[in-house]
């Protein structure tokens, strides 16, 4: 393929990337947002391995590594459960961090990448591997570290180290410093010990930025990371000198800054205070998820059959999912007793949180998944203030995000997140399988209220049995 032709199979596909994001903006577009970005994404890799860059001996190693990641993806795709997926997503932006800082070490050691530059392109080059690896090694080591903290596998405390901001501020330093000598470097061995050691401090520096991030503020760690990975690869982008990876590089960049804004106005935190850790942990260490909330006052437990009945007489429905509702795989449930109450002109509608379930928009794709109407899917300040006019608002699997403690107890870690105010509905009625906290360790108030009913057991069991008595 010409150098022309495959310049002109960027445009094209940088074009779909920039129709794909657009699509991906709104659910009913989505989908076809998805396959602009399959086609885009397939172009590339052909104008890519046909490209000028790529000669003929190159080939069979580029299809081989191509068919063993398909494979790889394939077996993920189909083995992941729907509650994994922000791990996977976690470490797939761990691999383009990990890409980058690789790559970053072949250009540094290829002398066919700095043959014939003159001393300032010369700089330039050396910097671009500089910034490259740091970036690439940040995203890679906090990327791992958000993994462990999402399986569960690391706990979701903070950990704060004493005097954490003069740590990271020293790392800051001595990266800037070490950069200097590695410029000054004449040669590759000289220049070998200056990288690694930044390479090191950055890969610390990740997984620090990282556990010192407390469970709640979560969602912007996993934004925050899908930016960095853009900016890791629009970094590898400037070491390859290729275009198409600078330009979605900075795209998927862009696009995952302005997703940790939007995350971090949901959370009602400043980007700084999420990143600089432990926010609001001072005063109320949170538990560790799921563990059992000291009992503050009586709960009044419910039937499945009395849920029915309330449900059956209500004019006014709010349905506020959470991460409880993926794990039972309760959302086809969800949709056939919302198709059944419509049916009998109940007014049905859900409230999504922003920050709901485990990753941007899980709820959103677990509803359409089902099936359910997006005309009745509404954000939590599209209906926040329709509570008090309704009947019943039904919690399935949701804790932190109906937290009225985020409102009235600013001692609280999730003080200041906005939250759906279900308890201001005639009766509000959670359905969880105990008294355990949520992903924030923090103790629910809502639980004790008056007008809360507790609808104990597994949601997907449980709400089969409302359908059921739905249906008699
Ligand atoms: P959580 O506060 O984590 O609460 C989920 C609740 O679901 C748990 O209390 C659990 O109680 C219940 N549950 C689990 N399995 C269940 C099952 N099979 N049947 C019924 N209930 C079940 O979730 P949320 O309200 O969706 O809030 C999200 C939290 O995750 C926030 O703190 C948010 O900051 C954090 N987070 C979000 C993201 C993104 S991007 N959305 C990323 C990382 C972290 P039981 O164990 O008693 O059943």
């Amino acid at each position: 393929m010409s150098a022309s032709l495959a310049t002109v199979a960027y445009i094209g596909a940088t074009i779909l990337f920039i129709l794909s994001l657009g699509g991906l903006s709104n659910q009913e577009t989505a989908r076809r947002g998805n396959l602009y970005g399959m086609i885009g994404m397939s172009l590339a890799v052909l104008a890519t391995i046909f490209g000028p860059q790529v000669t003929a001996e190159g080939i069979p190693m580029i299809v081989g590594s191509v068919l063993v990641g398909a494979l790889i993806g394939l077996y993920a795709a189909r083995k992941v459960q729907m509650t994994q997926m922000p791990e996977l997503v976690a470490l797939m932006h761990s691999m383009v961090g990990m890409a980058a800082a690789l790559v970053g070490y072949a250009t540094y050691v290829d002398p066919e990448a700095s043959k014939n530059l003159d001393s300032a392109a010369h700089a330039i080059h050396a910097g671009e591997i500089y910034i490259g690896i740091f970036i690439g090694a940040v995203t890679f080591s906090g990327s791992v570290a958000a993994f462990g903290k999402l399986s569960g596998r690391i706990g979701g405390s903070p950990l704060l180290l004493p005097a954490r901001h003069w740590l990271n501020l020293v790392g800051l330093i001595a990266v800037v410093y070490f950069g200097r000598e590695f410029m000054n470097a004449h040669t590759v061995q000289e220049g070998m010990v200056p990288l690694i050691i930044m390479t090191a401090i950055a890969l610390l520096f990740g997984i620090h930025m990282v556990m010192a991030i407390g469970g709640a503020d979560m969602p912007v760690v996993v934004s925050m990371l899908n930016s960095y990975s853009g900016w890791a690869a629009a970094a590898t982008g400037f070491m390859l000198s290729n275009d198409l990876l600078i330009v979605i590089g900075a795209l998927v960049g862009s696009s995952g800054a302005i997703l940790s804004y939007i995350m971090c106005n949901a959370m009602n935190r400043s980007f700084i205070s999420v990143i600089a850790g432990g926010f609001g942990t001072t005063a109320a260490a949170p538990k560790p998820t799921g563990e059992a909330a000291e009992p503050q006052g009586e709960v009044s437990p419910i039937l499945a059959t009395e849920t029915a009945e309330l449900l059956r007489d209500a004019k006014n429905v709010i349905v506020v999912p959470g991460y409880g509702m993926a794990v039972a795989q309760a959302q086809h449930t969800v949709f056939e007793i919302t198709k059944t109450l419509r049916d009998k002109g109940v007014n049905v509608r859900f409230g999504i949180h922003p920050v709901a379930g485990r990753m941007p928009g899980h709820m959103n794709v677990l509803l359409a998944e089902a099936k359910v109407p997006y005309d009745i899917v509404f954000e939590m300040d599209e209906l926040n203030d329709d509570f008090p006019e309704t009947d019943v608002a039904i919690v399935i699997g949701a804790n932190d995000i109906v937290n009225p403690a985020a409102q009235d107890d600013p001692t609280s870690p999730i003080a200041g997140m906005p939250v759906l105010e279900v308890w201001k509905a005639r009766t509000s009625i959670v359905m969880k399988r105990s008294m355990a906290s949520g992903y924030a360790g923090v103790d629910n108030p809502l639980f004790y209220k008056e007008n809360n009913r507790m609808l104990f057991g597994d949601a997907k069991k449980m709400l089969d049995e409302v359908l059921l008595a739905l249906k008699a």
